[in-house]
């Protein structure tokens, strides 16, 4: 439902952070011209800018449950295969693809072992099969200095931190569970620059994901008593986020 918002809107909230960290993931990976790949969860576009790039329209296929952000996609790529799908039920051959990834996606799966072995039930005996989650559970993720400020106001508010494959090594444990038991496990941090404290906050209150959900619900005391408390703990515009995500790469 977080999800079920414009590609402009994600793009300001979480494209900012999760555009450097594509190109990251797409290097570890090894995303080289010849591969095929599909990309799981692909939100807005952000990683299938990269693979289309690296790999041409033809060789890339991506899905997600989003109907804006499928939409968005397709408007960019008018050629590429781009399915309203869950990771849990991918309408895909089996062993079709080179290279099956899903980019700050395991998480918000409903089923991600289920998700996971579905991934790699697309990818050719020997392809790979990757993701990357923000470092939500060990608070070095982009959103922890705006949950860490949730956490001073409103002590039982939520967070991401329960959520699957955001503590170090939970991504390889649901890779084994879902029969990928030979797991390279890894770190990959990205910079992203905040020229004033308004350009770091306004995105919050667009909607997007569980911290726009939640921004959503506060009344307008309680929304202001977040914003000044996020003021209060970041350092002083201009100022940067060094954002940390957990990989887990496998091979089918
Ligand atoms: C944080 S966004 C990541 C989008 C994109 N991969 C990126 O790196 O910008 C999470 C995405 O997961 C999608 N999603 C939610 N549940 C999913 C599921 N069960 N299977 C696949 N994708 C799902 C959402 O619609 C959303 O696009």
């Amino acid at each position: 439902m977080s999800f079920e918002v414009s590609a402009d809107a994600y793009g300001q909230f979480m494209g900012r952070f999760a555009r450097p960290l594509a190109v990251a993931f797409a290097d570890l990976v090894g995303v080289t011209p010849g591969q095929s790949a599909l990309d799981v969860g692909c939100g807005s576009g952000v990683l299938t800018d990269v693979l289309v790039d690296r790999l041409g329209a033809d060789q890339v296929c991506a899905a997600d449950p989003s109907p804006p952000f499928v939409a968005a996609v397709t408007d960019r790529h008018p050629t590429l295969d781009v399915r309203l799908a869950g990771a849990e039920d991918l309408p895909f051959p089996s062993d079709r693809f080179d290279l099956v990834l899903a980019q700050l996606v395991v998480l918000f799966m409903s089923d991600p072992v289920r998700g996971i072995a579905e991934m790699a039930r697309c990818a050719r005996p020997g392809g790979a099969v990757a993701a990357s989650v923000w470092d939500h559970g060990g608070g070095t993720g982009p959103l922890s200095p705006f949950w860490d400020a949730v956490r001073a106001v409103d002590p039982d508010g939520p967070d991401e931190m329960d959520l699957p494959g955001v503590h170090e090594g939970q991504l390889a444990e649901l890779f084994a569970q879902a029969g990928l038991p030979d797991v390279s496990s890894s770190a990959l941090t990205v910079r992203v620059a905040h020229p004033t404290f308004e350009e770091w906050w306004d995105p919050f209150t667009l909607g997007v994901g569980p911290a726009g959900a939640y921004v959503a619900g506060l009344d307008p005391d309680a929304l202001a008593a977040l914003k000044e408390q996020c003021r209060a703990q970041l350092p002083p515009a201009p100022f940067h986020t060094d954002a940390t995500a957990w990989v887990a790469i496998a091979r089918a």
